[in-house]
């Protein structure tokens, strides 16, 4: 085929040379489109990174041409309302209607299939409540007993996104949005920069491996930088992060082209290089150390103190229960990612298969501390395709306090899911630091979008309470939500679930069966015990 392209091409060129010079003369125009396109051929024919481009000299291009419009059309032309990934355009496009307040009913009937497998629903009640009776602004409040500072937090949060992965126009809309509609922004691993701070919004200051913002000269975690950040005013709680589920045991990514001087001056390393955090924390290696340390930054900051997850091994986290009945030291709150968590880039591996899925994962911390009858000290907060009240719902009846979300708050900003955000492209000036596609993405808008959006789901929320015949957001439990497993059988949620008896697990004797061997596995010490590593 490369040699009939090349062939065509140079007949091209020696026919047209014919018909200027016998017949036509203004034909000796098109040599300048002629010649570039033999020489492109020749280049093409010759070069040797690209198979196809090699065998089919300029037409083998198209392929790259269809790869790079394949998205945009895939989005605009095919998708329908229930497709599109990572996030449906049904639940995109009602995240959109709510930042922008115009109607988000929908007309005719669910386009969902309600006798597909998987498909899950709550109860209403024959005794519904008038929406209007109820709490309008759901909260709770998150502090252990020896916590100076609790902090009244609203069911539905901005989930951790760093400055550096998204751009300070959108930090500054979401903490903005944070302050208007009274609920907390987190701040993400990337430390707390002036965009954080420029509004007042609440503040959740995550801590990663790589200890931004708390970090000293070294480049280890730095307990007086720790206690500056603490001390500031709008940070109402500390989130230090084990790992987050688009990515769980590797560390955070942050690209070259995004490491601008201002951010690495904040982060504290060298602008213009790839930074990629430890998959590890450095200041502790066991479940006992874990709780010290966050024994400490209770003892410093007297402002609750937390840590995010996403599920691994099961038995790791039944260590670090344990580790906090030993010590009696115990977190503030929980935040648990799922797996389908989103991310600003990732490897593929580890975004598609590492890390427990959202639903697994929560239901299971929630069982854990029940057992070890520590739940009613702290709190968890969920995150993993939050996006409408229902998925808070659901996140409350599998145990959740409260719920983050990343992804829905993005699209609040006018993110339109591009899947740009590792490339530094990102069209709507949201996952870049490009100035001038931030340009786009104006705070006074967006911020009150962020507000609407959080506003418009919180009352969604109350009228899903009031339905289900509920006074406040505490009483919803795994009977409210049924899922079909198979055409003809559908399981509520405590019998795919099954509550354990609470302190269960501090008694040998009231451990269930399919819990022993993690609990066997579980030990305070260390994250790895032998049983682990040889599976004994
Ligand atoms: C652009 C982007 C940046 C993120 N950065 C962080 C981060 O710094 N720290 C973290 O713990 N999680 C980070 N996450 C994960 C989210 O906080 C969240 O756990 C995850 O996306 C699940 O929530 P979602 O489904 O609502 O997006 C990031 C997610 C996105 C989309």
């Amino acid at each position: 085929m490369r040699n009939q392209i090349l062939a065509a091409l140079f007949l091209l060129l020696i026919g047209a040379i014919l018909i200027a010079h016998f017949l036509w003369s203004p034909m000796w125009a098109s040599l300048f489109l002629i010649i570039p396109l033999v020489l492109w051929g020749l280049y093409d024919a010759n070069q040797k990174s690209h198979a196809i481009v090699r065998n089919f000299p300029i037409l083998g291009r198209g392929r790259y041409l269809m790869e790079a419009l394949r998205p945009g059309i895939q989005q605009y032309f095919v998708e329908r309302d229930t497709e599109g990934t990572p996030i449906t355009r049904i639940d995109r496009s009602v995240v959109y209607q709510r930042a922008k307040k115009v109607t988000d009913t929908t007309p005719f009937g669910t386009q969902l299939d309600l006798y597909g497998e998987g498909y899950e629903w709550m109860n209403h009640s024959i005794a519904a409540f008038d929406p209007h009776d109820l709490e309008q602004h759901p909260r709770v409040t998150v502090g252990t007993p020896d916590c100076a500072n609790p902090y009244s937090c609203s069911i539905f949060n901005v989930s951790a996104m760093s400055y550096g992965s998204l751009s300070s126009a959108a930090i500054e809309s979401l903490n903005g949005g944070a302050k208007i509609g009274d609920f907390a922004h987190n701040t993400g691993e990337g430390g707390i920069s002036s965009y954080h701070l420029a509004h007042k919004g609440d503040l959740i200051y995550q801590i990663g491996t790589g200890y931004f913002g708390s970090r000293g000269e070294d480049g280890n975690f730095s307990w007086e930088e720790f206690a500056k950040r603490a001390a500031e005013p709008t940070v109402k709680m500390i989130e230090l992060k084990l790992s987050q589920g688009a990515k769980p045991g590797h560390g955070g990514i942050l690209p070259g082209k995004k490491n601008t001087p201002e951010i690495a001056k904040i982060r504290g390393v060298e602008p213009g290089t790839t930074v990629n955090s430890p998959p590890y924390h450095k200041e502790f290696n066991s479940p006992r150390g874990l709780m010290e340390m966050i024994g400490r930054m209770k003892k410093i900051s007297e402002k609750p103190i937390g840590f995010k997850l996403c599920v691994g091994r099961k038995s790791e986290f039944l260590a670090i229960c344990k580790a906090m009945i030993e010590l009696n030291i115990m977190p503030d709150f929980i935040a648990v990612d799922g797996g389908e968590g989103g991310t600003g880039a990732a490897p593929v591996e580890f975004s598609n298969s590492v890390g427990m899925p959202y639903r697994e994962g929560l239901a299971f911390v929630y069982d854990a501390l029940i057992g070890f009858n520590l739940k009613r000290h702290i709190k968890i907060i969920a995150s993993g395709k939050v996006m409408t009240s229902f998925d808070i719902f659901r996140a409350l009846a599998l145990g959740a306090d409260a719920a983050y979300s990343a992804r829905a708050m993005m699209l609040a900003l006018g993110c339109i899911q591009a899947l740009e955000c590792n490339r530094n492209n990102c069209p709507t000036g949201v996952a870049t630091q490009d100035p001038k596609l931030m340009k786009g993405l104006v705070v006074s808008d967006k911020k009150v979008r962020v507000a609407n959006f959080h506003h418009e789901t919180v009352k969604n929320f109350v009228e899903l309470l009031a339905a289900a015949g509920l006074e406040n957001a505490d009483k919803i439990n795994r009977t409210h939500i049924y899922r079909r497993i198979t055409m003809n059988t559908i399981k509520r949620y405590d019998e795919i679930y099954p509550y354990l008896t609470p302190g269960c697990l501090l008694n040998e004797d009231m451990i269930p069966e399919n819990w022993k061997k993690y609990m066997l596995e579980a030990a305070p010490g260390t994250f790895m015990t032998d049983l682990q590593l040889y599976g004994g």
